[in-house]
C-alpha cells in the first residue's frame, strides 16, 4: 500500500510564481476591500467592478508557471498516493502535473451562471464581461468562493487528511474557515509539517519550517523520496 500524503496549500505557495498573497505587506486584501471584490454583497452592488478585478486575476495567473515547490509537490506522486487540498484559484497545480487536486475556494479558468443552475464553464485565461449570459440567462460570475458562500468539497478534504501518514501544509495563514481547520483533522501519529514565511500560531503537532516554499518545500520532499 502506498503512503498517502495531503497537501494544503494557499496563496503564499504561488508567490514565488509572481501571484499576489493576501495579507502579506503587498496582499491583495491590503490594497483593496474584500468586502468589495469578493462577497455577494459586493457583486450586487458592482459586478463591473467585481470583473474587472477577476479579470485582472484571471490573466495574471494564466499566464503564470509553477515554481519549484510546485514541481517538488507534483513529483511525489512517484512513490506516494497524493491529494492536494488548495485555497489557491490559480491551475498551477495542475500545471506542474499533480492529479488530484481540491480547489476549496473555487478556479479562475472556469465561470458559471448566478442562477439556481450553477453550470461552471471552462474559459482558461478569458475575461468575464458584462452582459455575457449562462445557458439559463444568467449574468457569468467567476466560479470563485466569496466570504459567506459554501467552501467546496470540505466533507472529502477532511476525510483525505484524516487518513493521510503525512501531511504538508504550505504558504497559508490558516486564517480563513472553514479551510484553515482542516489541520486539525491530521492523525495525532501522521508527520505533520508547516511552511510559510511567518507563522503566528502554528498548529499543535505541526513541524515549522519557515522560508521561501521555492527553498523549504524541495528539501522536505527530497527527504520523503529518499
Ligand atoms: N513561501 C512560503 N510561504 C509564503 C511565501 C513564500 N514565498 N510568501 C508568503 N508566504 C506565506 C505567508 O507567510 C502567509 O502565512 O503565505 C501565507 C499567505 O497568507 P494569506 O495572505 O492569508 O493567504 P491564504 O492563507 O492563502 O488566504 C486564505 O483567504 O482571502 C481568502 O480566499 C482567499 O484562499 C484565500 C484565503
Amino acid at each position: 500500500m502506498r503512503k498517502r500524503v495531503v497537501i494544503l496549500s494557499g496563496s503564499g505557495l504561488s508567490a514565488e510564481s509572481g501571484l499576489p498573497t493576501f495579507r502579506d505587506a503587498a496582499g491583495l486584501w491590503r490594497q483593496h476591500a474584500w468586502q468589495d471584490l469578493a462577497s455577494p454583497d459586493g457583486w450586487r452592488a458592482n459586478p463591473a467592478l467585481v470583473l474587472e478585478f477577476y479579470n485582472e486575476r484571471r490573466a495574471r495567473a494564466w499566464s503564470a508557471q509553477p515554481n519549484a515547490a510546485h514541481l517538488a509537490i507534483a513529483a511525489l506522486e512517484s512513490k506516494y498516493d497524493v491529494v492536494v487540498v488548495t485555497q489557491n484559484v490559480d491551475a498551477l497545480h495542475e500545471r506542474a502535473g499533480s492529479t488530484k487536486v481540491l480547489h476549496v475556494h473555487g478556479e479562475l479558468s472556469y465561470a458559471r451562471g448566478t442562477g439556481t443552475g450553477r453550470k461552471r464553464y471552462r474559459i482558461d485565461g478569458a475575461p468575464i464581461e458584462l452582459g455575457q449570459l449562462c445557458e439559463e440567462g444568467t449574468q457569468l460570475r467567476p466560479d470563485i468562493v466569496w466570504f459567506g458562500e459554501d467552501t467546496q468539497f470540505m466533507p472529502e478534504a477532511r476525510d483525505q487528511v484524516a487518513s493521510a501518514d503525512k501531511v504538508l501544509v504550505v504558504g497559508t495563514s490558516l486564517s480563513v474557515y472553514p479551510a484553515a481547520s482542516l489541520v486539525d483533522s491530521a492523525r495525532g501519529d501522521a508527520e505533520k509539517i508547516l511552511n510559510a514565511l511567518e507563522m503566528d500560531a502554528v498548529p499543535r503537532g505541526f513541524v515549522f519550517h519557515a522560508g521561501p516554499a521555492t527553498r523549504v518545500v524541495p528539501r522536505i520532499i527530497e527527504e520523503w523520496l529518499k
